[in-house]
């Protein structure tokens, strides 16, 4: 499963409401993980590379996961399904597909994390410019949330 959205769109605290802590997989954790710093971007390669490799491995599993990161890029994306598809593993988009603006207020009231709005500002662009073509990059299910509302009442249920 991937979570698609900009930094503040809501991504990690939907999968910590919805997910078991081993379920999820964050680029920012394996940022951490390798850097002791989740907003250090010089270990953007580092953490990608486990993510994939700990995807690759859940799946050959059958283990539910899903990706927290912003997957506002299609290449990204596409990555992502590879693995799906040499797993056998059946893949859902998740997008939050917040105003830039709630992004940009979310992100100035962080405290552990600020991102640049600049940052927000072309994931937003990317994301939008993703949105039409998203169902047709081989997602068995694509679900676009457009407001906070549909974003807190989305149940989740399990195959
Ligand atoms: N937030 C909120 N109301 C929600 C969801 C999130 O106020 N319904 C707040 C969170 O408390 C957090 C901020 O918005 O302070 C960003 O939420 P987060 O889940 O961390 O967003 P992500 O999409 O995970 O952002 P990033 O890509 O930067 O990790
Ligand atoms: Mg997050």
């Amino acid at each position: 499963m991937l979570l698609i959205g900009a930094a503040g769109s809501g991504k990690s605290t939907l999968a910590r409401k919805h997910f078991k802590s081993t379920e999820i997989v964050s680029s920012d954790a394996l940022r951490a993980m390798v850097s002791d710093d989740e907003a250090d971007q010089s270990a953007s390669g580092d953490a990608f590379h486990l993510l994939r490799l700990i995807a690759m491995k859940r799946l050959r599993r059958g283990r539910l996961t899903v990706i927290d990161a912003t997957n506002v890029q299609r290449p990204a994306r596409k990555s992502l399904l590879a693995i799906a598809a040499q797993t056998s593993a059946p893949t859902t988009a998740i997008v939050l597909n917040l105003p830039l603006d709630t992004c940009l207020a979310r992100n100035r009231t962080r405290l552990n994390r600020l991102v640049d709005p600049d940052v927000v500002e072309k994931q937003v662009a990317d994301l939008t410019e993703s949105l039409h073509g998203l169902a047709q990059e081989g997602f068995q299910r694509v679900y676009v949330l457009d407001n906070t509302e549909d974003i807190d009442s989305i149940c989740i249920l399990r195959s």
